[in-house]
């Protein structure tokens, strides 16, 4: 039989209670965390959201709350009512670990089924088994805590963006094709058939429209959905903090960001020093081989194409520039594991990858026949190689998106090596602001350019009459927020002239039709007095996740989607009902309903 609530009301919640309430009468409520039966007496450890009590059913004193605790199991729902006493002996291990409640009463108000893994921190469920019973992964601590503090900094910010004078404005879920580069997500329109809406990608047009209408500094915590691969730190819907403001300097912009990541760093404990570091994109690849260069540690790159003569490269197969260098103490790394390393490396592209051990006794390499000793010596002293150091150095032919492919692959080499070698200083957040950015990428699939970032983008002052003619030299005024490797964000001042915004869409290579179709209503806006402006977005499912120090996003997220792009707990994506489809005027393909089936 189960108990009903009634009038019976909380005084106290479980990870609350302390010493100094000793002697209190308390009314606590959760689920049963454990249950342990010593025959007179019985201890359940009741859980809420703010951690766990300990409370002692004692047979002689109150038989009838000791009996109905018999019947309690795990994860059954209870409310005690009860006398908080001092332990005998704390258990430090708990919050109100110096206290334990003696139950007057118990009420059984709900019962459950044995939960498919232990409602604890420490557990090895399969990530697909938490997320199916995500209501049960997440009454364990730790995502509890996540959550929370993904509210207090979503609160932080909401602070400080009013403090700094931006007002948050809400823009449309259905709407149209915002480019971000990714795949929209479309929605059916039931009063115009073969008409849909978009999901936005971002609020983009929206919030660069907001500048126009003279809202001067918008912000927003929105959700944009991007149908793309999903990794640990892509979701298909994701939270932006967005904003936008009129008559921006660059630096200007970068200060509302500092301002926003010291707070939001405070309320996670975590000190940060403004202002950021500035490093040019082409310095980010040569240095790093990354467009968001971890900065906790050096094992810096160096350009040593100089020491492989003609005779060498030729043998090599070397077309373009060599990447190398240093990991620290690695010079004992056995056969094996510079094996993986260059099997690593072909499996991202490289042509060659070349070793150089720096024992005391002297160097040894695996291209010394073929580059001869004093090379080899050069090649280590490029990269500043101690005596207990592996060099590695990387060659490859193409180039990724413009970049030196080789610089790329030996970039993804220090990261692992570092990792691997503990050289990174878990301690540090370095925070970097990347600028220099081009404003066009070559896209091989479609044998064109493609914006960079996306098509609002500015353009250097003094590039713009290199627009048409040389498009590959035309800087943006785009730029990127980088936190200890991870791209943070990403905006930039915008194009606010009409006749520069049409002409970077020709160069594009949207002809006059596509573009009054897809872009019309912006380009008629910007006609009418559209001021300078700019702004940025950061993803905030990143941000907490660092800050919460997670490596994926989902631990952060309360209902993620798997790496599968499904929602394993509501079961979807998942087929809708023949009516549905009608009344929007879809029909299925009968090879995909068959594939389906
Ligand atoms: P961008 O596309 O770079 O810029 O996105 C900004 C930030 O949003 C986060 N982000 C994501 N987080 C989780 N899952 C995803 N699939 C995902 N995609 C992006 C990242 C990223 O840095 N409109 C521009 C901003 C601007 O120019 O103002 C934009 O959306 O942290």
């Amino acid at each position: 039989m189960l108990d009903f609530l009634d009038n019976l009301k909380r005084t106290h919640y479980c990870g609350e209670l302390r010493g100094k309430d000793e002697g209190r009468d308390a009314i606590v409520m959760g689920w049963v965390a454990r249950r342990r039966d010593l025959g007179n007496l019985l201890f359940l450890d009741i859980r809420d959201r703010t951690g766990i009590v300990q409370v002692v059913f004692n047979k002689e004193a109150h038989p009838a709350a000791h009996a109905k605790a018999e019947q309690a199991r795990s994860e059954f729902v209870v409310a005690v009512e009860g006398k908080v006493i001092k332990r005998q002996k704390a258990n430090p291990e708990l919050a109100s670990g110096e206290i334990e409640m003696v139950a007057a009463k118990l009420h059984i108000l709900n019962n459950a089924k044995t939960p498919p893994f232990p409602i604890e921190d420490e557990i090895n469920a399969a990530e697909e088994t938490r997320l199916r019973f995500r209501y049960l992964d997440l009454r364990r601590p730790k995502p509890h805590q996540n959550l929370a503090l993904r509210h207090k900094i979503i609160l932080e910010i909401r602070k400080v963006m009013d403090e700094m004078g931006f007002l948050e404005v809400e823009t449309p879920m259905l709407t149209r094709s915002t480019p971000e580069g990714a795949r929209d997500f479309l929605v059916p329109s039931r009063i115009h058939h073969g008409q849909f809406y978009a999901l936005p990608q971002s609020p983009q047009i929206f919030k660069q429209i907001l500048m126009i209408a003279g809202l001067d500094k918008y912000f927003q915590i929105v959700k944009c959905f991007r149908d793309e691969d999903l990794r640990a730190d892509r979701q298909l819907e994701f939270t932006q903090l967005d904003l936008e403001m009129s008559f921006p300097r660059q630096e200007d912009v970068f200060q509302v960001i500092e301002n926003v990541m010291l707070r939001a760093c405070a309320v996670a404990g975590i000190k940060a020093e403004a202002p950021f570091p500035h490093m040019l994109y082409k310095e980010a690849v040569r240095k790093y081989g990354s467009d968001k260069p971890d900065m906790r540690f050096g094992m810096e790159l160096h350009e040593v194409t100089h020491c492989f003569p003609v005779e060498a490269k030729t043998k090599l197969q070397i077309e373009g520039h060599v990447f190398a260098f240093a990991a620290p103490g690695a010079a004992g790394y056995s056969r094996k594991q510079l094996d993986e390393l260059a099997e690593k490396a072909k499996s991202l592209h490289a042509r060659g990858t070349y070793f150089v051990k720096v024992a005391p006794e002297g160097l040894t390499s695996t291209v010394e026949k073929l580059i001869g000793a004093e090379n080899v010596k050069k090649l280590a002293d490029a990269c500043g190689a101690k005596p207990g150091d592996l060099v590695i150095a990387v060659s490859a032919k193409e180039q990724i998106k413009g970049t030196e492919a080789a610089a790329l692959i030996a970039g993804q080499l220090r990261l692992q090596l570092g990792e691997t070698l503990g050289v990174i200083d878990k301690s540090q957040w370095k925070f970097l602001w990347l600028t220099g950015f081009p404003l066009f990428e070559w896209s091989e699939s479609d044998k064109t350019w493609v914006s960079a970032q996306h098509p609002f983008t500015g353009i250097v002052d003094e590039d713009l009459e290199k627009l048409e003619s040389a498009p590959w030299e035309v800087r943006s005024k785009g730029y990127d927020l980088v936190l200890n490797g991870n791209e943070l964000g990403s905006g930039s001042i915008r194009i606010h002239r009409q006749d520069i915004q049409e002409r970077l869409f020709k160069a594009l290579g949207l002809s006059e039709e596509q573009l009054r179709r897809r872009f019309g209503f912006f380009l008629d806006a910007l006609t009418y007095g559209t001021p300078p402006h700019g702004g940025i977005a950061l993803g905030i499912d990143r941000m907490v996740m660092l800050l919460a120090g997670e490596k994926s996003i989902r631990e952060v997220i309360a209902f993620a989607k798997t790496t599968a792009a499904q929602d394993l707990m509501a079961d979807s994506p998942s087929p809708v009902d023949k009516d549905q489809l009608d009344q929007l005027g879809i029909a299925i393909k009968p090879e995909v309903k068959k594939a389906a089936e």
